[in-house]
C-alpha cells in the first residue's frame, strides 16, 4: 500500500567533520531506504553549526551531496545569542544541547538558555535535549517566557509524565520519542554499543512509553551513527544507526496491534510537518509491503555506520518504493537518488 513520505526531525549527518561516519550522500540514501523524503540534521558537526558561515558550509554540502529534501538547525552557543534571530528563516530551527552529549555544543548557565528561549522567534522551532530535572527546567523556562518548546529524545517515564502535566496544563510543549527508547532497554546491549544519549531506560520506563502514547507527538530517530570499531573501542561514543530500521519496526509494532497505522503516520509526518512547519512535498509517497516479514541486518544498510542495534531482529513490513517530487528513488532496494537531488526545505 501506498503511504505519506515520512519526515525525521532530527538525525546527525557528520557532514563535515566526521564523514567516515556518515556523509550526506550515504546518510540520505539510508533515509531513503526508511520511507523518509526529508530530513532535519543536528548541529554538532565539526565545526558545528552556529552562525552564518558554518551554517552556509554544511548548507553547501548538503545541497551537493543530499539525495533527499534537507534542512539544517542552528545550534545555541555561548557567543551567537545576537546573530541567531537574523538566521531563522533559513533553519530547521534551533537546538539547545542543555545536557552532556557527543560534540562540544553544550550551554550549561540557564541565564544563557533563557536568552535564546527569548531571542529565537517565537515562530520558529525550539528543540531542547533536556533530560530528567533538566528537561522540567526548560518546560518551567519556556512557560516563563511563553513560547513552544519541542523536547528531542523522551525516554523516561518521570519525563513523559512531565510532559504529560506540563500539556495538561496548556503550556506550549511538544515532544519526540526515538525507537531505541521505545523498542529497548539498558538490558539489551552490552557495553559500549549501548551506549547512547539519553541512556536506554528500565523496562518501566518503556512501558510508561508505550502507555503514554498520546503524549508523544513525534517519532524521530536520532540517527546517530558511529563506526562499529568506534562503538567497540574503550571510549565508545553514544549514538545508533536508526533510519534504515524505524519503519520497519513501527510496522511491525503494527502488525501486532501495538499501534495503529494511522498513529505511526501521524507521528512521521503531519505532526512533525505541523511542528517544524514544513510544506508537503508534491508527488511523494511509499510504497510499503505491510506483510513482507524479513531479519533486520546492517549487511546491505546504507548508513557507514555498518551495524545495528537490531540485529537479528525479525521484523513485519518493509519499504518497496519511495516516490520523491515525481521520481522514483528508491525501489526494489535500489537507491535510485543521485547526491544533489535532494533540496533545502527552507
Ligand atoms: O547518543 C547520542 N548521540 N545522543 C545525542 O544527543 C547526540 C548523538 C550524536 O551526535 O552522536
Ligand atoms: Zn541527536
Amino acid at each position: 500500500m501506498r503511504i505519506p513520505a515520512l519526515i525525521d526531525p532530527h538525525v546527525h549527518m557528520r557532514e563535515p567533520g566526521a564523514t567516515h561516519k556518515e556523509d550526506w550522500a550515504s546518510g540520505t540514501a539510508a533515509a531513503l531506504v526508511g520511507g523518509f523524503t526529508q530530513v532535519l540534521a543536528m548541529p554538532n558537526t565539526d565545526p558545528p553549526v552556529v552562525d552564518r558561515v558554518s551554517l552556509e558550509k554544511a548548507e553547501q554540502l548538503a545541497v551537493m551531496n543530499a539525495r533527499c529534501d534537507f534542512s539544517l538547525y542552528l545550534g545555541a552557543g555561548p557567543n551567537n545569542l545576537a546573530r541567531t534571530a537574523e538566521l531563522a528563516g533559513k533553519t530547521a530551527g534551533l537546538k539547545l544541547y542543555l545536557d552532556q552529549t557527543y560534540g562540544p555544543l553544550r550551554l550549561d548557565a540557564m541565564s544563557l538558555w533563557q536568552a535564546h528561549f527569548r531571542t529565537w522567534p517565537k515562530d520558529r522551532p525550539l528543540v531542547a535535549h533536556a533530560e530528567g530535572r533538566t528537561l522540567a527546567a526548560a518546560i518551567l523556562m519556556a512557560a516563563l517566557v511563553d513560547r513552544p518548546l519541542h523536547l528531542a529524545h523522551v525516554a523516561t517515564r518521570e519525563e513523559i509524565l512531565l510532559v504529560r502535566a506540563a500539556k495538561q496544563r496548556g503550556f506550549k510543549v511538544t515532544c519526540e520519542v526515538t525507537p531505541h527508547h521505545l523498542f529497548l532497554t539498558s538490558e539489551d546491549l552490552t557495553g559500549g554499543w549501548g551506549e547512547v544519549r539519553p541512556r536506554l531506560g528500565t523496562q518501566a520506563d518503556v512501558d510508561a512509553l508505550w502507555a503514554h502514547l498520546a503524549v508523544i507527538d513525534c517519532f524521530a530517530t536520532d540517527h546517530a551513527p558511529h563506526t562499529a570499531a568506534e562503538k567497540a573501542s574503550a571510549e565508545s561514543p553514544p549514538g545508533f544507526p536508526g533510519l534504515e530500521t524505524a519503519l520497519p519496526l513501527f510496522l511491525t509494532a503494527v502488525h501486532e496491534g501495538r499501534l495503529t497505522l494511522d498513529d505511526v503516520l501521524t507521528r512521521m509526518g503531519d505532526n512533525v510537518r505541523r511542528i517544524f512547519n514544513i510544506p508537503a512535498q508534491p508527488e511523494s509517497w511509499v510504497k510499503v509491503d505491510l506483510d513482507k516479514k524479513h531479519t533486520l541486518s546492517a549487511q546491505g544498510m546504507h548508513t557507514k555506520a555498518g551495524w545495528t542495534p537490531f540485529e537479528g531482529w525479525d521484523v513485519h513490513g518493509a519499504v518497496r518504493e519511495v516516490m520523491l517530487r515525481g521520481k522514483t528513488v528508491f525501489r526494489d532496494g535500489q537507491v535510485l537518488a543521485q547526491p544533489g537531488y535532494g533540496q533545502r526545505i527552507r
